[in-house]
């Protein structure tokens, strides 16, 4: 059994690659076979957290490979239990090639109107070139301490017809930190964060893993 998944948005700097190293540590340490396809070949951002990583010997390894296209990198997809697309700083024709291939998209957010909206339309965009709304769902990353802004974004992204991961990744200089050491969103030094972080690859992997019973059973 092989799963893939990918992260994808409209704007550039929403967390996609966070997001990616987060579930991909999370079912690394469960012992899964996991690889990140980052498809960014320009900034290379996932590829260089692992190099960072492999330097200070983190556990869970946590294998990033480089790919051209989104074609390529489904090559080796079969070799892995889960294969993760990092996808590209902005939507382009590989963000439908992305979606087709996974059985769950992911889709970071801010809670701006201004980054909420364009990720709206890249699902509406998804949804009507074929991709299932359930196969969608939106993380809040870089929230701020307004709980009202939370349920707001929430309430807008429910509107559309969409689900989202009910808790919020706050913006922190801790999570950058923990990036920039190699390390992901479960691995800073403060409990709190870790736990929230945590929270959110939870639920993703609850979802992965509905999703996937779906699939087998239907
Ligand atoms: N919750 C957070 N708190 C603080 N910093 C964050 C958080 N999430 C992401 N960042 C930082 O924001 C920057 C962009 O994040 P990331 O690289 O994951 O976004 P991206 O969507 O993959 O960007 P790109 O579109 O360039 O591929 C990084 O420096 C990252 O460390
Ligand atoms: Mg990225």
């Amino acid at each position: 059994m092989s799963i893939t998944i990918g992260i994808v948005s409209q704007k550039g700097g929403v967390g996609k690659s966070t997001i990616a190293r987060l579930v991909a540590r999370e079912y690394a340490a469960a012992g899964w076979n996991v690889k990140i396809a980052d498809l960014d070949i320009q900034q290379g951002t996932s590829f260089n957290w692992q190099a960072r990583r492999l330097r200070r010997a983190q556990e869970p390894a946590v294998p990033v490979e480089r790919f051209g296209t989104v074609a390529q990198a489904l090559k080796i997809a079969p070799q892995y239990d889960l294969f993760v697309l990092d996808g590209p700083p902005h939507a382009t024709m590989g963000t439908l090639h992305i979606a087709e291939a996974s059985q769950l998209v992911i889709l970071p957010t801010g809670l701006a109107l201004d980054d909420l909206e364009p990720g709206i339309l890249l699902a509406h965009e998804l949804v009507r070139k074929g991709i299932p709304a359930n196969r969608l769902v939106f993380v809040f990353t870089r929230a701020g301490d307004s709980i009202a802004e939370e349920d707001e974004a929430k309430a807008y992204i429910r509107q559309a017809g969409y689900r989202f991961v009910d808790t919020a990744l706050p913006e922190k200089v801790a999570y950058r930190r923990a990036s920039d050491e190699g390390l992901a969103l479960t691995e800073t030094r403060f409990t709190s964060l870790n736990a929230k972080a945590d929270a959110v690859a939870q639920s993703l992997i609850d979802i992965i893993t509905a999703q996937q019973q779906e699939e087998e059973a239907a």
